[in-house]
């Protein structure tokens, strides 16, 4: 197995893309500590545990952690999953909408990376894993908070990795496309505007189907090994192929 002997943390891992690469992790031997304001709602091995942590909230990420350094002793990965989304247009959003955005989903990965890598130092070995987004890449409309905290995330991660890599300690990002969870189901409000949006959805990837959290948990999971040993600062697309494609109309 995979990750054996390792100690892993999944920020944001009770649900949706976090929850699948606890499982994840989890099955190739981690004993994983999932960090989240909430516990999973599905039951946990005994080698998962939950803790509470807001990582917006920088006394709350430095408790959570000093849990894992007391609890655990070492920590081999940190995979950032926590984060949020919501569509505004740009006129109507506030300054308290961009700052509670960047609160979560960018300074909360530097905080959280930078009490990881403080861990990780002590045994010169870690990998730290961001979950960033094609929104970081390219947006969609009345996203401009999202798309800008991811975009921020992808600058992190690089920033992250030279000044670490010393320490023998790798960072990336996956920048998944369309996965299903919780963070968008607000798109659609019922079955049938659903099967409508699925199907133009499907279209938009050469896979012809969405992605689901294991999608994610893979890549993360690969690149958490030994075997991405010389992988470090980059970011990889999860997503279908919907990046590769220009819009066309004749689909
Ligand atoms: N679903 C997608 O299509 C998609 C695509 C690209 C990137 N992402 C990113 O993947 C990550 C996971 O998203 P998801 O789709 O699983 O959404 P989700 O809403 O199902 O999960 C988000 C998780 O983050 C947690 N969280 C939010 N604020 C937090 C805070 N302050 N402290 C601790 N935990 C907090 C939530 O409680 C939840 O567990 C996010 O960073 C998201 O931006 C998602």
């Amino acid at each position: 197995m995979r990750h054996q002997h390792q100690v892993a943390v999944v920020t944001g891992g009770s649900q949706g893309i976090g929850w699948g690469i606890v499982e994840k992790l989890n099955n190739e031997g981690a004993q994983v500590i999932i960090g989240a304001r909430k516990p999973p709602q599905a039951e946990l091995s005994d080698t998962m545990a939950y803790h509470y942590l807001d990582v917006a909230d920088e006394a709350s990420v430095e408790a959570f952690f000093k849990t894992v350094e007391n609890q655990y002793g070492q920590l081999d990965i940190l995979v950032n999953a926590a984060g949020m989304m919501f569509q505004k247009p740009f006129l109507g959003t506030s300054t308290a909408d961009w700052d509670q955005m960047m609160a979560v989903n960018l300074r909360g990965v530097f905080i959280c990376a930078k009490q990881a890598a403080k861990l990780m130092k002590n045994r010169q070995t870690g990998s730290i894993i961001n979950v960033g987004s094609i929104e970081g890449l390219a947006c969609n409309p009345e996203h401009a908070p999202y798309a800008a905290s991811k975009s921020g995330v992808h600058g992190l991660t690089r920033a992250f990795a030279i000044d670490v890599g010393q320490y023998g300690i790798r960072c990336n990002s996956v920048c998944p496309g369309w996965i299903e969870t919780a963070l968008n189901q607000g798109y659609y409000q019922d079955e049938a505007e659903k099967a409508a949006f699925d199907k133009a959805m499907r279209a938009l990837h050469p896979m012809r189907r969405l992605g689901t959290p294991t999608d994610v948990a893979n890549m993360v999971s690969w690149l958490a090994s030994d075997e991405a040993q010389w992988v470090t600062g980059q970011e990889f697309t999860v997503d279908g192929g919907r990046m590769a494609k220009l819009p066309n109309v004749s689909v």
